[in-house]
């Protein structure tokens, strides 16, 4: 029996590559989509792709009250996202969040509910394989280096800021410890906000202009040396669709929440 899958956010940008992909695959089933402007259509009149003839609803609650799934898939926005999820939870299904915005104490919450419910809760900041190393390499970094700071560039028009990516990653860091500050940030003189915010013990500064795509990069100190690390993504949302699917494949074998693709992969 093929994994029954419930995407909202089909036809977005990421949900659209991520649709085509699960068109793809044998064992994988898109049985519903979600999508406001869409709702009532079949999603693969939609994206042009005659192998997805699931039915788009206009809410994740319709959706999963409509039709079973294994996986529910959130690639919406922030201030739908959390509600979508707790939704699917509820419903019994197993969580995959692409979706970026939501808090450390929103996905604490998430992860509550789905141990309470026997199920596995992925949120994953970035699904692009280079990114996955990217995080790995800055906890290596991290345990030889006392001090960092990351940026995190996008388009002008995301709204939420800082970026999945630049989330996860501090939230990895700060598991090996703290970036260290030489001037602690309350005896900074002149404007403090320009030393970033202070996320998970590392200082984060959010770019937002034209002409970005996303990046995202890492800069390690030492006495006479910088070390760079810098993911940027191209345009298409083909690099995400390769871990979504693998994500969609694992969050079924663990109970609770796990954060980053890493999480589910073996990368020693
Ligand atoms: N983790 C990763 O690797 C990764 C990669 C790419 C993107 N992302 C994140 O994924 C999210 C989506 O990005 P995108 O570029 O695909 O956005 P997008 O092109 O604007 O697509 C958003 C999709 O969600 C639907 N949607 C939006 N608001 C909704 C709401 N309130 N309720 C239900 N559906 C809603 C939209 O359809 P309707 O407007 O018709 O409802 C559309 O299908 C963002 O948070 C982005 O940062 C993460």
């Amino acid at each position: 029996m093929p994994t029954r899958v419930c995407l909202a956010g089909a036809t977005g940008w990421a949900g659209s590559a991520l649709a085509r992909g699960i068109a793809e695959t044998g064992d994988l089933s898109l049985v519903t989509a979600v999508s406001r402007t869409h709702a009532g259509k079949i999603l693969g009149d939609v994206l042009g792709e005659p192998r997805l003839s699931c039915p788009i609803y206009a809410t994740a609650q319709e959706a999963l009250d409509r039709q079973a799934c294994d996986v529910f898939f959130d690639y919406t926005k922030p201030e739908a996202a959390k509600a979508n999820c707790m939704a699917a939870l509820q419903h019994e299904a197993s969580v995959v969040i692409g979706t970026s915005g939501l808090t450390d104490e929103d996905l604490a919450e998430l992860g509550q509910a789905a141990e309470q419910k026997q199920r596995g809760l992925l949120a994953v900041g970035n699904f692009a394989i280079t990114v996955v190393l990217l995080q790995k390499f800055a906890e290596v970094a991290a345990r030889h280096i006392a001090q960092w700071e990351i940026i995190d560039y996008a388009h002008d028009d995301k709204k939420d800021a800082p970026s999945g990516t630049a989330r996860e990653l501090s939230a990895r860091l700060s598991k090996i410890h703290p970036s260290e500050l030489t001037v602690p940030l309350d005896q900074t003189q002149g404007v403090v906000e320009t030393r970033g915010a202070r996320i998970n013990g590392s200082q984060i500064h959010s770019v937002r202009l034209p002409g970005y795509n996303i990046s995202v990069e890492i800069l390690f100190g030492l006495p006479d040396q910088i070390l760079s690390l810098r993911h940027d993504s191209g345009s298409s949302a083909q690099p995400y669709v390769g871990g979504g699917l693998l994500a969609i494949r694992k969050v079924g074998s663990f109970v609770g929440l796990r954060r980053g693709l890493d999480s589910v992969l073996d990368l020693a």
